[in-house]
């Protein structure tokens, strides 16, 4: 997703911009620009433009001279509306004769772009890009009348659609208009000094005091003040708060790509998640998010998990979770299909957004959608302060810490780990027992151990992976709370290495794809001891008959199933309800090796984004 850093201050605006846009890599992107204030009367505007990497961004400055300024704004672009092509790349500029010398950087999607385009096409406007955001901007520089605030709202209140926006235009050298709708920006405030960016580990090696704009807010700001209203201009009152991240948590440290550093961390981000959540005396769970929704959570009639992605198949096992421990009527639901269905949504529902990011478009959409209806909602998030969070009744964030591999690995996790911990927190409200609440206790607190043994056998997971890397089409196969990790262990394969994988409950493979088992086909089996154990290995029969090579996840022990697999992924053995936090340690590794072994470029893989804010 496109990322915006965007400054303005006393110092050089331009290496403060591209070390925020370096921060902003892992979103995704695929051409880059920065545009400076010039003079301290501001009256040049100087920019640079380029398809490809933030380096390649570097180079063409130093190329051009260098940009010097005090004020700038600065872009990833990741394409919806035009091509990867230079021209296309933010910033954009309003008409070069009929404007004011205004440069804008944006995020999102004008909807009605086109009919914009025509209505200024006839009043003269000359465009040299395919992008909505160039539209965007010509509608400024058309209602500018001396006043950027003034005209950025003008502009705000024709646009449909979604934006995070930063406007500069040479006639204001001391200003900057930011404003936010649907996609996430925050202003982060400095001594005489403002850093704006998509999120916020562009902003900690700056300052921890930062707001987040609220939908239709404009913020307009100078280097001492900030004022923030709406697009109507009614004066709105920002509200700051500490960014909790640490600029030490986005290093890369010791490892070679930031999934297998996230990989490794999982042991860590759980203690963390669980820690101060599990009181082992009283035998409980404690979740201040919920604490006070704890009556009303016990009598939902239905409860709804919504995501995209990793963590739709997170909820998919909160489904699993909920029934079992809860005994509530769950279901799980892709976002974008839940927004547009116009759902039913009784007295009594409990709608759980599942989100990292906390800003995926459909997931918020979905929440929002759900609570218009009726029903009581829940952020289960990891990034603090983000909209998901902002606009749910309550919710419990996963505290991993910030994720930065485009691949989710321990925000996966994390989400498990939280949907067990919000299932046991019900369920101790309805039928769980004090024994059975002290036993899952005692086994999630015993996960994180369990994952560093599984952790240990990376190399092995490497040199077996080495084995079936050249093969393109993959099967996962896994049944019960196993199943959706089937699932998230091809998604894992498809996105960093490019293989083609399919998950899927290992009984449904008779319906259709075991068509696809040619020789030598890889089968990945999730085969640990559980409740459906006999009736998987009967599947690894069908599989292997068909000449099939099946790699399965076991449990340490199990030396029966060796006889009928190429490889074996032993776990430690875990109650089946939490068995996906370890069964799915191997195939995020897998996954990894995967990718390195084909070359492919492991934390920011082709035409994905980290955080999907468009829709
Ligand atoms: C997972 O590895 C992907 N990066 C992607 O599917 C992701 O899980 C999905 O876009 C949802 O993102 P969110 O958790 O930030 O909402």
């Amino acid at each position: 997703m496109c990322g915006i850093v965007a400054y303005i201050g006393h110092r050089d605006a331009t290496p403060i911009l591209l070390e925020g846009l370096k921060r902003l890599e892992y979103r995704g992107y695929d051409s880059a620009g920065i545009a400076v204030l010039q003079g301290e009367d501001g009256t040049t505007l100087d920019q640079v433009k380029s398809v490809g990497r933030v380096r390649v961004l570097e180079d063409a400055i130093n190329a051009h001279g260098g940009l010097p300024g005090s004020i700038g704004i600065a872009h990833t672009r990741w394409a919806t509306h035009g091509g990867v092509t230079q021209a296309n790349a933010h910033p954009h500029h309003d008409d070069v004769n009929l404007g004011h010398g205004i440069a804008i950087i944006h995020n999102g999607i004008i909807e009605n772009y086109q009919s914009l385009r025509i209505w200024l096409t006839e009043k003269g406007h000359v465009f040299s890009s395919e992008t909505d955001t160039e539209v965007l901007v010509h509608l400024i520089g058309e209602l500018y009348h001396g006043d950027l605030e003034k005209a950025v709202q003008s502009a705000l209140r024709e646009v449909e659609g979604a934006y995070a926006i930063a406007v500069i235009c040479k006639k204001e050298p001391g200003v900057m208009v930011v404003a936010r709708k649907g996609s996430p920006l925050l202003v982060g405030i400095g001594k005489d000094e403002y850093v704006v960016a998509s999120d916020q580990s562009a902003i900690v090696a700056h300052t921890n005091q930062a707001f987040a704009l609220d939908d239709y807010t404009v913020a307009k700001l100078t280097r001492d003040s900030f004022r923030t209203t709406t697009v109507d201009d009614i004066e709105v009152t920002a509200e700051v708060y500490k960014l909790e991240l640490e600029i030490e948590q986005i290093e890369l440290g010791n490892y070679k790509h930031y999934m297998l550093k996230e990989i490794f961390e999982q042991p860590r981000a759980l203690r963390t998640c669980i820690q101060g959540r599990i009181d082992h005396r009283a035998g409980q769970v404690v979740l201040g998010g919920v604490n006070e929704f704890g009556r009303d959570l016990a009598r939902a009639k239905r409860i709804v998990f919504v995501g995209q992605g990793t963590a739709l198949n997170a909820a998919m096992i909160g489904e699993y979770l909920m029934e079992d421990l809860a005994k509530i009527p769950t279901d799980v639901e892709f976002a974008s299909e839940f927004r547009y269905r116009n759902p039913i949504v009784e007295e009594g529902t409990v709608v759980i957004a599942i989100s990292q990011s906390g800003e995926t478009a459909d997931t918020l959409a979905a929440m929002k959608e759900a609570r218009q209806k009726g029903a009581m909602g829940l952020g289960v998030v990891n990034v603090v302060g983000s909209t998901i969070s902002r606009e749910t009744d309550a919710g419990v964030y996963l505290r991993v810490g910030p994720e930065i591999g485009v691949a989710s690995t321990k925000a996966f996790v994390g989400q498990v780990m939280v949907s067990a911990l919000l299932a046991t927190f019900i369920g101790r409200r309805r039928f769980l027992s004090q024994d059975q609440v002290t036993t899952l206790l005692d086994e999630m607190t015993a996960i994180p151990g369990k994952i560093e043994r599984v952790l240990e056998q990376s190399d092995s997971i490497r040199d077996a992976t080495s084995r079936f890397v050249g093969r393109e089409n993959w099967l996962f196969l896994g049944r019960g709370v196993n199943y959706p990790v089937a699932m998230e262990g091809a998604l894992k394969l498809k996105e960093i290495s490019y293989i083609h994988a399919e998950g899927m409950p290992a009984a449904e493979m008779k319906h259709g794809p075991i068509a696809l088992i040619d020789d030598g086909m890889p089968v990945v089996f999730i085969a640990t001891r559980n409740s459906q154990y006999d009736k998987v290995i009967s599947n690894i029969e069908e599989v292997r008959s068909r000449g099939g090579h099946v790699i399965a996840v076991a449990t340490e022990g199990d030396k029966d199933i060796a006889r009928l697999c190429e490889a074996v992924f032993y776990v430690p053995d875990v109650i089946e309800p939490l068995q996906p936090l370890v069964s799915v340690i191997p195939l995020q590794l897998l996954a990894y090796h995967a990718a390195v072994l084909r070359g492919k470029d492991v934390d920011k893989p082709r035409n994905l984004a980290k955080s999907v804010t468009v829709e």
